[in-house]
């Protein structure tokens, strides 16, 4: 049995995951995370938001999953949101074309179409993993799912892909919320969609899935907000484009000062989340030595991105998986969203010098426009904001008016803007640098580097700080007076803040196993002699390890645990007596 096997098997059994709708036969790519999974994933997020929200001071906003067809229009992933597929002649299911040559080990060139997908297929042998059939029919499939708003079928709205454009919509709201703040960061946690074709990897890839994502919007021609001097010697596993061009191994290991000089990574703020990133995971218990950056090459990025390096960490069953993504996005959703909104969105620049400008610009008047056309408004206002003010005051002093959809507009259905200004500022649409989590993926990860066996028993060895449940208190004999002592102790902790597990009428070694199963990391267990001297055993998950610990002192032993604090040096600085 493989490590993820087990480590499914264990997340079923004991409540982290399982997959959704089992009792109807299940649908791939839909998990449920349970009361475990769910404490697990919840102070991962935390601590996420610790690190990329609160400690940098940017900002978390709260958009909505379902957008209008527009949104995700003017985003690019309408027309570039899309992977090939094939189908089985014979059973007739559906395949991602990339994902099956993959699974074989097979190097798949950027930017394939769809008949050269099948061309490779083909030559490669792979027939259909459900029947064995051939596979045919390459096509593109659009991954984003749609629906309609409304009760209108023509009103189409798609589920968000990523959170991320709900930030880059509502920036210019934020940036005056924020009275013109900037360089501004904005998070944004939460569900994100995607119809992907035939997902078979349980929680590593999935239909709907959480999200913690930062567009970092700044200026790229002062790119200084982050100090990245403390971490210049700090090193990063990297496979860079050229050493994937000259087939160099499975990463280099780079200082972050060599990074800079080599220009690996061109963005400061880019580099700094990265860092940031290596030790997130880090904290959560997954080593740098299992972890690394791989950049994107050109047909593999996606279609907003210039630039995108991909933290990967070696999985038992997958290899190296991607858990997050470091994009450089340039100005290109601004700038969209611009366009098909007709909105200015754009921040200023202190100049170095006053300079003039001209200005020369056409804003359409709808109302006028409405008079003349009154059934033709809407498609009109549609095509106008394609151009902007600037374009369309361009078109109308070349041609004298301006034709859409069979509509020639002259200039006096516009309000015309020419001014000659003296300026300080300039404006200028900002660039944005995303780092892009997904929590399910860590959170699976986070089990996975933390599932360990001690013969026939596993031990869940999760950092204390991100433990679901923090301490376990058990009565050694199911007798009253024991009980009553638990129950007091477990008040205590719950009173401090900590999720408890209290049980008993079993063995206590089955007790331990099963506290050891969901990771709790320290048990209290109430005995005889606690009732002569308000002491009680305190055990380690990991090393099994036990002391005597009084009463009183068990509050501030967890406490010092889930700050990080190893067991051994809480138990030797209270010098607690060793009952091993
Ligand atoms: N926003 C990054 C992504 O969707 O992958």
């Amino acid at each position: 049995m493989s490590k993820a096997d087990k480590v499914f098997s264990l997340a079923r059994r004991r409540g982290f995951f399982w997959p959704a709708y089992e009792i109807y036969g299940g649908v791939s790519g839909f998990y449920v995370w349970g009361p475990y999974g769910v404490l697990l994933k919840r102070k991962i997020r935390d601590l996420w938001r610790e690190l990329f929200v609160y400690n940098l001071g940017f900002f978390e906003i709260d958009s909505p999953t379902i957008s209008p067809y527009i949104v995700f229009e003017a985003s690019g992933h309408v027309e570039g949101f899309k992977d090939v597929m094939v189908t089985c002649k014979s059973c007739g299911k559906k395949f991602r074309a990339d994902t099956l040559l993959k699974e074989k080990g097979v190097e798949v060139e950027e930017g394939l179409k769809p008949e050269e997908y099948l061309d490779l297929i083909n030559r490669e042998g792979i027939k259909c993993p459900s029947c064995g059939g051939s596979l045919g029919d390459p096509d593109y499939f659009m991954t984003m799912f749609k629906t309609t708003i409304g009760p209108y079928s023509d009103a189409i709205g798609f589920l968000r892909p990523e959170t991320a454009q709900g930030m880059f919509v509502e920036f210019k709201r934020i940036y005056e919320v924020f009275r013109k703040r900037f360089p501004i960061g904005i998070a944004q946690i939460g569900r994100g969609f995607r119809n992907e074709i035939s997902p078979r990897q349980g929680v590593i890839r999935l239909r709907e899935f959480d999200m913690m994502e930062v567009e970092y919007f700044f200026d790229p021609e002062n790119d200084d907000q982050f100090d990245l001097d403390e971490y210049m010697d700090e090193t990063l596993n990297i496979l860079h484009e050229k050493l994937i061009r000259e087939g160099g191994g499975e990463y280099e290991t780079l200082t972050v000062k060599e990074i800079l000089e080599r220009g690996i990574v061109e963005h400061k703020s880019m580099l700094y989340f990265m860092v940031l990133a290596q030790r997130f995971l880090e904290i959560l218990g997954i080593p740098k030595s299992r972890q690394r950056f791989r950049e994107k090459l050109e047909g593999e990025r996606a279609h907003y991105a210039r630039k995108v390096f991909d933290q990967e960490v070696l999985l038992d069953k997958w290899g190296w998986v991607e858990v997050s993504g470091h994009a450089d996005r340039t100005n290109y959703d601004l700038s969209r969203h611009a366009k098909y909104s007709g909105e200015e969105i754009a921040v200023e620049r202190l100049l170095p010098e006053p300079k003039t400008v001209y200005i020369r610009e056409a804003y359409p008047e709808p109302k006028k426009i409405k008079e003349q056309y009154p059934d033709k408004i809407g498609l009109v206002m549609k095509e106008l904001s394609r151009y902007s003010p600037s374009e369309l005051y361009k078109i109308l002093d070349e041609n004298g008016s301006i034709e859409v959809d069979d509509v020639k507009l002259d200039k006096s259905f516009f309000r015309i803007v020419e001014e000659e200004k003296r300026v300080t500022v300039e404006k200028f649409i900002p660039h944005v640098v995303e780092p892009s989590f997904g929590l399910d993926r860590i959170t699976y990860a986070v089990l996975e580097y933390s599932y360990t066996e001690r013969g026939d028993r596993v031990v869940l060895s999760l950092p204390a700080y991100i433990a679901p449940i923090e301490a376990a208190v058990y009565p050694l004999l199911d007798r009253d007076d024991l009980k009553g002592v638990a129950a007091s102790i477990v008040r205590d902790l719950e009173m401090a803040g900590f999720r408890v597990f209290y049980d008993y009428g079993d063995s206590i070694g089955r007790l331990y196993a099963r506290g050891d199963e969901i990771g709790i990391p320290v048990a209290f267990t109430v005995d005889l002699r606690s009732l002569n001297d308000d002491t009680v055993t305190v055990r380690d998950r990991d090393s099994w390890r036990q002391y005597r610990i009084e009463i009183n002192r068990v509050v501030e032993f967890v406490e010092r645990l889930v700050e990080g604090e190893s067991f051994e040096s809480i138990a030797s600085s209270m010098g607690l007596e060793s009952v091993d």
